[in-house]
């Protein structure tokens, strides 16, 4: 990949909690413009991974560059201030704060809080209900409804790159439809980003590039188009050949 279409590459990294390692030299590369996938069963090392990249877990060892700039070690708001952003698992939101108390919350940065009325625009633009739902409080929303609401909240501080945790977990599938077509949306507004979901086939299908982890490492990579079947065996079986011996 030529260095230039390059936005984020992750280089080696060793995470532990405690005693415990969760994720195993881990690398990826993340080109401009795409949408990639990461796939694996419960308790591979997603969560770890994408909170690794915005600064909340601290590698051991390794790398990340995002823009040309090691951001290994930086505070995650200055992660966010390079322009990352995430949508965190479980949609936490501020339930007792309205829906646009949530978003502003999320243009809390100098840049982006200059820019809140028109970014505000457009996340009601792409998610319609939110605007609906302005003063309410987040605690009488869907789930659905949260979901869109943490990604909204994401986008309110202009992200080059998001990261989206378990994006239909637990929502009915007309609601995982949706988001996916808003995300897809969003990617082609010019927005790469990074999804994360149990649901394997359908983040092959919307992704252009998938990384498989299994017990907190990369077993397989590359075009989601052609990872198909074998992909979903090796995220939940790890039938992997380290595995096998
Ligand atoms: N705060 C923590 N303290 C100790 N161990 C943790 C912590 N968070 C995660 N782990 C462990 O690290 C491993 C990776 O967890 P992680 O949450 O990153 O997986 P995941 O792929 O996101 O799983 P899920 O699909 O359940 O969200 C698991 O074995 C998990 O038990
Ligand atoms: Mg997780």
């Amino acid at each position: 990949m030529n260095s230039k279409d390059m936005l984020l590459a992750v280089k080696k990294i060793n995470v532990h909690y405690g005693d415990f390692q969760a994720l195993h030299q881990v690398s990826l590369q993340i080109r401009a413009g795409s949408i990639v996938s990461i796939i694996g069963a419960n308790g591979a090392g997603k969560s770890t991974l994408l909170n690794t990249i915005l600064g909340i877990n601290k590698p051991a060892s390794g790398e990340i560059m995002f823009l040309g700039d090691n951001i290994h070690g930086l505070p995650t708001n200055r992660i966010v201030a390079k322009g990352l952003a995430m949508s965190p698992e479980g949609s936490s939101v501020f339930k007792k704060l309205t829906v646009k108390e949530n978003l502003l919350m999320g243009a809390y940065l100098p840049r982006a809080r200059k820019q809140k009325n028109k970014n505000l625009e457009r996340v009601y633009t792409l998610f319609p209900v939110l605007r609906d739902k302005a003063g309410q409080e987040a605690s009488y929303l869907s789930g659905g409804q949260r979901q869109m609401l943490a990604i909204a909240r994401a986008l309110m501080s202009e992200p080059k790159l998001l990261c989206c945790d378990e994006i239909s977990l637990g929502l009915a599938p007309i609601i995982i439809k949706d988001i996916y077509l808003t995300i897809k949306k969003i990617n082609e507004q010019g927005l790469t980003i990074i999804l994360v979901d149990q649901d394997v086939r359908r983040s092959l299908t919307y992704s252009d590039f998938s990384y498989v982890m299994l017990k907190g490492q990369i077993v397989m990579a590359g075009k989601s188009s052609a990872l198909g079947e074998e992909a979903v065996k090796e995220a939940y079986f790890g039938l992997h050949k380290a595995d096998k011996q």
